[in-house]
């Protein structure tokens, strides 16, 4: 068995989004800059938006975040969207899910401004990606690409079972594995709450993808010899060892797991820290397109 080690791919690609941070310096060219708005103080979206702020200090980005209060009104969020998407200086756009329950993320989503849509939330981005088209590919999906890509994984022929149907990573992710591109080529089932048999379905997978949010769901005696086991999952569970009172888990019983697949995804430090990675190769890119718009650059 082989980690997919994703602090060690994912510095890869910071490495090298830093040094075309530091060539554009030396340009006098706009540095990227991305604007992450949180709304409320949900334990885990700190967690979450506070390493993409640190991702983007750590590779020179431009980063701002906006904290808003969890009281606020679906209108003045739609408001402080309108002004990011004229706001020149902004290249990426990234509200954090999930939102309060007063307000409609569909709009939120739908508001954001398609070339800043760093996430690859926005319906345009999203049917883009299912053509197959030039878009930005939401990051986790994404991050689970290039983390395959590094490791070079063939998934052409393969058939790779995708546990869980959320917009944000199962739905995507099943079609990304299902085009005519690379990593892609596969033979996908998508399962979900409903399926039936899902165990007979997974031992014959050669890829799983779990994401479904439940920690430990994927027992060894769902998965075959030498299939390739990616974890999602980034559930906190009580923890009184932790200094901060829990630990996270992913939805693979790893112990049991990792002694018969061929490789698997830590957690943490597997599909995170590529979420997170992916994240910045989108807001260089928006930004890119951006100034190749304003001055062809
Ligand atoms: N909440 C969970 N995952 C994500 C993500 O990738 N982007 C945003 N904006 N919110 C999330």
């Amino acid at each position: 068995m082989q980690l997919l080690d994703g602090k060690l791919a994912s510095q890869a690609i910071k490495d090298d989004l830093k040094s075309k941070v530091k060539e554009l310096k030396e340009q006098g060219s706009k540095i990227p800059h991305l604007a992450a708005l949180l709304v409320g103080n949900n334990g885990s979206s700190e967690t979450y938006i506070a390493s993409k702020v640190r991702g983007c200090e750590e590779i020179g980005f431009k980063s701002t975040l906006i904290r808003l209060a969890e009281t606020i009104s679906e209108e003045d969020l739609l408001e402080t969207i309108h002004k990011l998407n004229y706001d020149n200086d902004i290249d990426g756009i990234l509200v954090q899910l999930p939102l309060p329950k007063h307000i409609s993320e569909e709009k939120i989503i739908n508001l954001i401004e398609p070339a800043k849509d760093v996430d690859g939330f926005h319906p345009i981005n999203i049917g883009k990606m299912v053509q197959g088209s030039e878009t930005f590919i939401s990051a986790t999906p994404y991050g689970i690409l290039l983390l395959l890509q590094h490791y070079k994984i063939e998934t052409k022929g393969m058939h790779a079972v995708v546990i869980g149907r959320s917009n944000i990573v199962g739905r995507p992710i099943s079609i990304l594995l299902s085009r005519n591109d690379e990593p892609g080529n596969c033979t996908v089932t998508l399962c979900h709450s409903h399926t039936k048999n899902l165990k007979e379905i997974c031992l014959q997978a050669d890829i799983i993808i779990a994401a479904l949010g439940k920690p430990g769901f994927l027992k060894a005696d769902m998965v075959k010899n030498d299939a390739v086991i990616i974890d999602v999952g980034i559930t906190r569970v009580n923890d009184k060892s932790k200094k901060n009172g829990y630990s996270i888990k992913g939805d693979v019983d790893f112990e049991n797991v990792s002694t018969k697949c061929s490789y698997i995804t830590p957690v943490p430090g597997g599909v995170g820290p590529m979420t997170i990675a992916a994240l910045l190769k989108n807001t260089f890119k928006a930004n890119r397109l951006k100034q190749s718009l304003v001055n062809g650059q």
